[in-house]
């Protein structure tokens, strides 16, 4: 398995050798109880392992308030149970029952314009309100009261997507005083607050917490105050946070040895993983590959993009090693803008794909196709006429076929190859940096995730095991770190990135870094100098440019062309320059330097590409220069190692050949991978 995270204390809940476990939503309550034990059957034919019941179903396990009904849950788990499936319950709390809303119309949320939300879609409550708090303890409580010690109840999953949906915040008076509560306990008192939200600016002084709102756009005629929105993204991931948290110690305090998660969703920026870190058992995650995005080359829309998917996992795998996508499409979706079909074989390869990136378990929303609601156009693993597999449903089976074939070969003594080892890397991310660039861009050309994706492709065609971790966990031990864009740093983590290097890692550092202290502030120091000793380098300026305008740049004899951000580098004596800029007023000055530090280097890459071409071919030389001998692979052609099993994945529009060695055994696929496909191969 890649990475060097901890495995879980209770690893019984997943098997090492099974290694990947495959399931699938059911939505009994939709269906007639006579069709109950022919779909749970059919579901255990097609190969699942467990069973996925009781998201949004709060209607039927409550229909009026207090009396609760939990017999139609019991039949099917029991029937679950026969067929040898385990069952993963949900809280229902995305979906109150209208008697509830009816009652208590203070409980739903409020979207900027003020416009409270009504009952007849999901997520309309508001998890800052306090009666909303209640009614959700009272429900999971009866819930994990009836289930909680069942062995036929292997884990609980938490509400679902939290996230609000489009309407992305609640601005409801219950949110305003959690909102300000949470402010005094940070601060203390309101003139720390004035100091650190820049009150002096525009006369933002205010008096007392209560005065303060959430920093609405449409109700600010300018811009609010970036230190504001900063805190308030803050604030928001963290009420989500202890709104998972409240829900989980009503699990555990009612259930024994089950899981707990909740599906966060694929590089959602508002939510954050790591806040839930010490709540959660099992990391998981919701992913739909395809869904009217282009992708790259030609089949890309129909592939979807190997970094979206990998990145999760790299993320969510570093928390515990117990992670893997809980939604994972089955075919055909109906919220695009446009739901092209997904290439026959990608379901597959995307399985097995979770496979290589050391997934547990996957999970597929949906069995069934609804008939009925906004969903219908919907593809589950059968056709609509609820028995027929569909061609997802079939590529679920072959998949899960597959993994009980590999399970023959696991070896529990696998070791991690040297050469991928060698090329361990830590991806540094902070939610921090994430919410201040967006809310403060600078250029609408950038893209933070755009801006990671450009170094994480590099490093999986380098074949690099990555894992994705938030600064506060330990990097000391990866030959190399990647952090990109860290605009806002403090001296504590600029002094490990020095110890770092200096102890002999290898440290990226990319632009927009350092320009801030935490706060979101500007030091009162030349632009972003806390970095000057670590890069090696000053940074007199840097330069956006407009749309329809790039800039080039020229590494090697090679141009590149950039448009989002370039940084004007000027290296100490000793620092190598990698990159010049070949246009503008600047042509000629450094773009990208590298310099020893210690027994280690630091690279500093000045410069966002259009590409990631340039930032892919000086990633290649960093590691190559490091002895870290890097592979070079199409960066939508993955190669990843789990368990001793070699992994193949091709999200090309064109076939390719495994690097693998003369001997190889082959156990899925072929040497040609072609587009959609996969092979998985051991090495002896
Ligand atoms: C997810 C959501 C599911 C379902 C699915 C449809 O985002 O969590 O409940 O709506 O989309 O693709």
């Amino acid at each position: 398995m890649t990475g060097f995270f901890l495995d879980a204390q209770n690893a019984d809940w997943f098997p090492k050798k099974d290694m990947l476990t495959v399931g699938v939503y059911y939505y009994p309550e939709a269906w007639p109880e006579s069709q109950w034990a022919r779909d749970i059957a059919n579901i255990h034919k097609l190969g699942m392992e467990y069973i996925h019941m009781g998201e949004f179903a709060w209607y039927f396990m409550e229909p009026e308030e207090g009396q609760y009904d939990f017999e139609w849950l019991e039949k099917n788990i029991d029937l679950a149970a026969k067929q040898g499936l385990k069952v993963v319950l949900c809280t229902p709390s995305a979906t109150p029952p209208v008697w509830l809303t009816e009652k208590h119309p203070e409980v739903l949320s409020v979207d900027a314009e003020g416009r409270t939300m009504q009952h007849g879609s999901r997520e309309q409550a508001d998890w800052s309100s306090p009666v909303y708090r209640d009614y959700v303890t009272k429900i999971d409580t009866q819930l994990t009261k009836r289930f909680g010690h069942d062995s036929r109840v292997w884990g609980w999953q938490i509400d679902n997507e939290l996230s609000h949906y489009g309407r992305r915040y609640s601005y409801s008076q219950a949110a305003t005083t959690r909102f300000r509560k949470w402010l005094k306990e940070k601060y203390g008192t309101i003139d720390r607050l004035n100091a650190d939200w820049g009150g002096a600016f525009w006369s933002l002084m205010y008096q007392n917490f209560d005065q303060i709102q959430i920093p609405n756009p449409e109700t600010l005629v300018a811009d609010p105050s970036p230190h504001a929105v900063l805190d308030f993204k803050r604030w928001f991931a963290h009420e989500t946070a202890d709104y998972i948290a409240m829900q989980a110690r009503v699990l555990r305090q009612y259930s024994a040895n089950q899981w707990i998660t909740t599906n966060f969703m694929s590089m959602h920026e508002d939510v954050n993983p790591d806040l839930s870190a010490k709540t959660l058992d099992v990391f998981t995650w919701t992913v739909y590959p395809v869904h009217g995005e282009l992708g790259e080359g030609p089949l890309g829309f129909r592939l979807g993009s190997p970094e979206t998917l990998g990145f999760m996992h790299d993320f969510m795998r570093s928390f515990n090693g117990l992670s893997g996508p809980m939604e994972l499409q089955p075919g055909q979706v109906n919220w695009g803008a446009v739901n092209p079909w997904p290439l026959p074989g990608a379901i597959h390869m995307w399985i097995l794909q979770a496979f290589g990136a050391g997934a547990r378990l996957v999970c597929t929303y949906r069995y069934r196709q609804p008939l009925y609601g906004s969903e219908l156009y919907h593809k589950g693993l059968v056709e609509p006429d609820g028995v027929t597999p569909s061609p997802g449903g079939r590529e679920y089976s072959q998949a899960m076929h597959d993994v009980v074939e590999l399970r023959k070969h696991y070896d529990a003594n696998a070791q991690e190859p040297k050469a991928l080892a060698a090329r361990k890397t830590a991806f540094l991310i902070s939610y921090d940096n994430r919410w201040d660039i967006s809310g403060h861009k600078q250029t609408t050309r950038w893209s933070t995730e755009a801006h990671w994706f450009r170094y994480y492709r590099a490093l999986k065609s380098m074949m690099a095991p990555v894992d994705v971790i938030t600064p506060d966990r330990d990097f000391a031990k990866y030959p190399f770190v990647v952090a990109p864009a860290f605009q806002l740093l403090d001296q504590p983590l600029i002094n490990r990135f020095t110890e770092y290097a200096r102890n002999g890692g290898h440290l990226i550092l990319t632009c927009r870094t350092g320009q801030k202290d935490m706060r979101g502030h500007l030091p009162e120091t030349l632009w972003a100098q806390q970095i000057y000793p670590l890069i090696g380098a000053r940074i007199p300026f840097y330069d956006l440019l407009p749309v329809g305008v790039n800039g080039r740049v020229k590494a090697d004899g090679k141009e590149y062309a950039w448009g989002s951000w370039g940084d004007i580098v000027e290296p100490d004596e000793g620092t190598e320059v990698l990159a010049r800029y070949a246009d503008q007023f600047y042509a000629g000055r450094p773009a990208a330097v590298t310099h020893k530090l210690g027994k280690g280097t630091v690279t500093y890459i000045g410069v966002d590409t259009l590409d990631g071409e340039l930032e892919r071919a000086l990633m290649h030389r960093v590691y190559e220069s490091a002895g870290a001998a890097p592979a070079n692979l199409d960066p939508n052609f993955l190669v990843e190692w789990r368990d001793g099993f070699w992994v193949a994945t091709n999200f090309t529009s064109k076939a390719e050949s495994i690097p693998a060695q003369a001997g190889a055994q082959i156990l899925v696929g072929q040497r040609e991978v072609p587009p959609g496909g996969a092979t998985i191969w051991i090495e002896h």
